[in-house]
Parts: structure tokens; C-alpha cells; sequence
């Protein structure tokens, strides 16, 4: 099959015609046309392979054959909705639910991550008749009108007219940069009282909490990893205020993480969600999406009476998809491929913040990796504009990053789950020789041990750690 029809200029020029403007491209000074992919590797339209260290969907690597082939055979065979008996649909059904707790048990199948959050909205609404919904600072949980009200990450490019009163915003468990930090007692303790505050400052405006919804690690928020037992306590307050628990794990499941399937696994067993979504990994690319839920909140949606019909959700041709992305996780150990590489690439990271002044934080487990990068590490001032530079300066040297969060000065690592030692250490490699090229163009240096670190010594810690401090001369590049 052809891989390209037009020159790159030509894609351009009718994207700039064709496409909305507000669906930006990475890269946007200069941007990639990529033509094929295969594992953890793409290649633009001249052959030039670049190391894929963000593309979490692509999740047993760029056009797995076992994935593309169980895909093919059936779209041979045959695609429809399913209203029509089909083996695939409860067969991958019982499959998903043998990686989740038991009380986990009933499936939605829908397309995309913002079809998941939405129905597991609508789930929670029905279930607990309530309306209100807590949200973490931060979150992005996607694109749909729903969700864009429950996702700060866009919604605080809004006015506050537009804000819905039925939705509270509680702070980020970030122990790096957070409210509360690694030095706090209990980080999981403090952010928890704060939902609890939030539910009694919601009732005294008769509000009633419908749901309480957070990614098990945020991603966009900023590779933020909650301290254990943080679940655990926000469930508490949210199930005794009536509401449920919704896991939003689009972007970390699937044995992302390496020591367990699910993100919200991290916290302990005693931890157990209402509602789970599901999202980009499942299909390996192709359009999928599920929401797992407790047997009673399906009874309580089914009691509404109003038949759930979804299309494309759970067609054949994605139960095929969806079962061989399993397969393949478990035939190739991808989990414990995460577990091990990332485990070398933490490792790795960790040594960089030995030695670079601009390396602040570096955690996430397995394949989920955030570096934050940082002008003083004391004040925590966010280097934004060095993050773009790395991510700029990694892309000539044929390696894809990218930097999120809510200072965009974390990068993020999330490759493919094919991802190998060589890869982590080469990335490692490159991360270190542009971090050195920035910091001595800067003149920075390491900070002295008498200044300690976010999280050692508070008392230094200043109230404010926003984007202050000396400016970079590098430009603001954004991707
Ligand atoms: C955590 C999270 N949830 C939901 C979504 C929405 O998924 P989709 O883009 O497939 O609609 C995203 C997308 O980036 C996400 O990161």
C-alpha cells in the first residue's frame, strides 16, 4: 500500500484548508509527517525513524501483526452492532473483567475516552440521583461538553460564568509541587480532608455528591502520582456522602504501570473503584473504549429505563482488537517489560538529578515516567521554556517527547510497552547532553547542599512557586 501521496508541503497547505485550526500538531514550528510505525519505532516520509517515547496507544507497539491480523480477519468476516448475538462481545467481556476485582463486572463497550467518562457520568447521575461531582485539579477527562466541565486542565481557559456550580475542584495530590508535600505526615490524610470539606461545603449549598472522578495517576495533570492510600480515604468521604468512585484509567491501564494491570491497583486491594474507563491502550489504536462497572450501578442505569444503544461499541471487530491487545500483553510479557525497563529508566532519570540542577523530580512507576523540571529547586520555579527546548532538541536527535502538566515543564514518558533497555538508556543519554547544553548556556550549576530540597526543608519553601524567577533566553516553544 502506498504510505504517501503528497509531498509534505502539500499536507500542510490542505490541513491549514481542510482541518479545524484548534486541532494542533506536535511540533508546530516544523511538523512531522510520519508515515509508518512499527513497534516503538515511526518513519517520517523519508525513511527517517524516530524512538516513540509518548504514544501509549500504540501499547504493544506500532502495528502489532497479531493486533492488525485479528482486526483484518474479522472485518472479513463480518461487522455490525451489537444487538446481534456475537461470541467476540462476552468473550472479550469475560476476559477485561478476569483483570479487574470481582465486584467490577459489568461492561459498557463504547468508542473513545470522552464516550467512556461520559457514560460513566451519566452511570454515577443514575445510580446515586445525585448531581455533583468532584474533580481534581488539573484533570483532563476529555473532550465532550460533559467533560470538558469536569476537566480544569481546559476549563480554566473559561470564564467563571461558565464554571457549573455541581462541579468542585480538589487539589492535585502532588507531593512535589501540591498543597501538601513528600515532607507532610500524611500527604494521603491531608488531600483526602480536603474532598471531605469540599462534600461538607457542597450540602451546606444543598448540593449531593454524585460522583468523585480522577485518573488512578494523572497525566496531563502532570505525571502526578497520589500518595497510597489517598483512594482509600476520598472513597470513604465520597461513599458516605452517597456518591461513587469513578477510576479513570484512559491513560494508565493496561500494565502500564508493571507491578500490577490497573493504576488504581497502586493503592492497595483494599481499594476497589465504582466505575472504571478504559480508553487509548485497549485497542492498540483502533477506535475502542469500555466502562466497567458494579452490578448494581448497571441495575440502577437499566431502571431508568432508557435502553443503551452504542453503534460501533463492542462491534466484532473490536472484541477481535481488544482480545489480541490482551493476548499480546500477556504472550510478551508487556507488563513485565514495564515493570523491568522502567524500573532501569527511573533508575537512570535518577542519576540525572544527580548531576543537572534543572532536574527537580523524577517519578511514576513502570512505563509511566515524569521528569519536572525545575529553574531553583527551592522555589520550584517551573522551567518551562527548557522543557520545550529538550523536547525541540530530542526531536533532532530523532526521539519523540513531549511536556505536560500545568507549567508544561514535565516531561512525560510513556512509550509503547515494547520499549527496551537500549531505548531508555539512549533517551537517558540524549536527555543529559541537551539538559547540559541548556544549564551551561544558562550558567546554571547544582545547588549547594545547604540548599535542600522541595520536600526537605519547608521552612525555605516560599509561598508562591509559580513562574518566577530569573527568565531562560530560550524562547517558549511549544509544541
Ligand atoms: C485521562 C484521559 N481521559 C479521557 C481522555 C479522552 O479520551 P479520548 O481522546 O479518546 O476521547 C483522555 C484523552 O487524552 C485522557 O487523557
Amino acid at each position: 500500500m502506498a504510505t504517501e501521496c503528497l509531498d509534505k508541503k502539500q499536507t500542510i497547505d490542505l490541513r491549514k484548508k481542510f482541518i479545524g485550526p484548534s486541532c494542533k500538531v506536535f511540533f508546530s514550528h516544523d511538523p512531522l509527517k510520519i508515515v509508518r510505525a512499527r513497534g516503538q519505532y515511526m518513519y517520517d516520509e523519508n525513511g527517517q525513524q524516530y524512538l516513540d517515547c509518548i504514544n501509549n496507544v500504540a501499547h504493544v507497539g506500532h502495528s502489532h501483526p497479531t493486533v492488525v491480523r485479528a482486526g483484518t480477519q474479522q472485518m472479513e468476516l463480518l461487522n455490525t452492532n451489537s444487538r446481534f448475538l456475537h461470541d467476540n462481545l462476552v468473550l472479550y467481556a469475560e476476559r477485561l473483567q478476569a483483570t479487574l476485582p470481582d465486584p467490577l463486572s459489568v461492561c459498557y463497550f463504547v468508542n473513545s475516552g470522552s464516550e467512556a467518562n461520559d457514560l460513566a457520568l451519566r452511570l454515577a447521575w443514575q445510580y446515586t440521583g445525585h448531581r455533583d461531582v468532584i474533580t481534581l485539579n488539573n484533570a483532563y477527562h476529555g473532550h465532550v461538553s460533559s467533560l470538558i466541565d469536569i476537566s480544569p486542565y481546559k476549563f480554566h481557559q473559561l470564564s467563571d460564568d461558565e464554571h457549573k456550580q455541581s462541579v468542585h475542584v480538589a487539589p492535585s495530590p502532588d507531593v512535589y509541587r501540591g498543597k501538601f508535600r513528600a515532607d507532610h505526615p500524611d500527604p494521603a490524610l491531608a488531600y483526602s480532608d480536603e474532598v471531605r470539606d469540599i462534600i461538607t461545603r457542597a450540602h451546606k449549598r444543598g448540593g449531593k455528591i454524585a460522583a468523585f472522578i480522577a485518573e488512578s495517576l494523572q497525566s496531563c495533570g502532570g505525571q502526578v502520582v497520589p500518595p497510597a492510600g489517598y483512594f482509600q480515604k476520598v472513597a470513604a468521604h465520597v461513599r458516605a456522602a452517597g456518591g461513587v468512585v469513578i477510576a479513570d484509567e484512559v491513560q494508565v491501564g493496561f500494565g502500564r504501570v508493571g507491578s500490577h494491570f490497573w493504576g488504581f491497583q497502586l493503592q492497595g486491594e483494599d481499594f476497589v473503584p465504582d466505575i472504571v474507563t478504559m480508553g487509548k491502550p485497549i485497542g492498540n489504536g483502533h477506535p475502542m473504549s469500555c466502562v466497567v462497572t458494579t452490578r448494581e450501578v448497571a441495575q440502577a442505569f437499566m431502571a431508568a429505563g432508557m435502553e443503551y444503544f452504542n453503534t460501533f461499541g463492542g462491534n466484532p471487530v473490536s472484541c477481535a482488537i481488544g482480545l489480541a491487545v490482551l493476548d499480546v500483553i500477556q504472550n510478551e510479557d508487556l507488563q513485565g517489560n514495564a515493570l523491568r525497563v522502567g524500573a532501569h529508566l527511573s533508575r537512570l532519570l535518577g542519576g540525572l538529578k544527580e548531576t543537572h540542577p534543572l532536574v527537580g523530580d523524577v517519578r511514576g512507576p513502570g512505563l509511566f515516567v515524569g521528569v519536572e523540571l525545575v529553574r531553583d529547586r527551592v522555589k520550584l520555579t517551573p522551567a518551562t521554556a527548557e522543557a520545550q527546548e529538550v523536547i525541540y532538541k530530542l526531536k533532532e536527535q530523532h526521539i519523540l517527547l513531549s511536556a505536560d502538566g500545568p507549567h508544561r515543564n514535565v516531561l512525560k514518558i510513556k512509550p509503547p510497552m515494547c520499549f527496551s533497555r537500549e531505548d531508555a538508556e539512549r533517551v537517558v543519554e540524549k536527555i543529559h547532553l541537551v539538559l547540559s547544553e541548556i544549564e551551561t548556556a544558562l550558567n546554571m550549576s547544582m545547588p549547594s547542599p545547604v540548599h535542600l530540597e522541595n520536600g526537605k526543608n519547608k521552612s525555605k519553601l516560599p509561598e508562591e512557586n509559580g513562574v518566577q524567577g530569573k527568565e531562560s533566553h530560550i524562547k517558549d516553544i511549544r509544541t
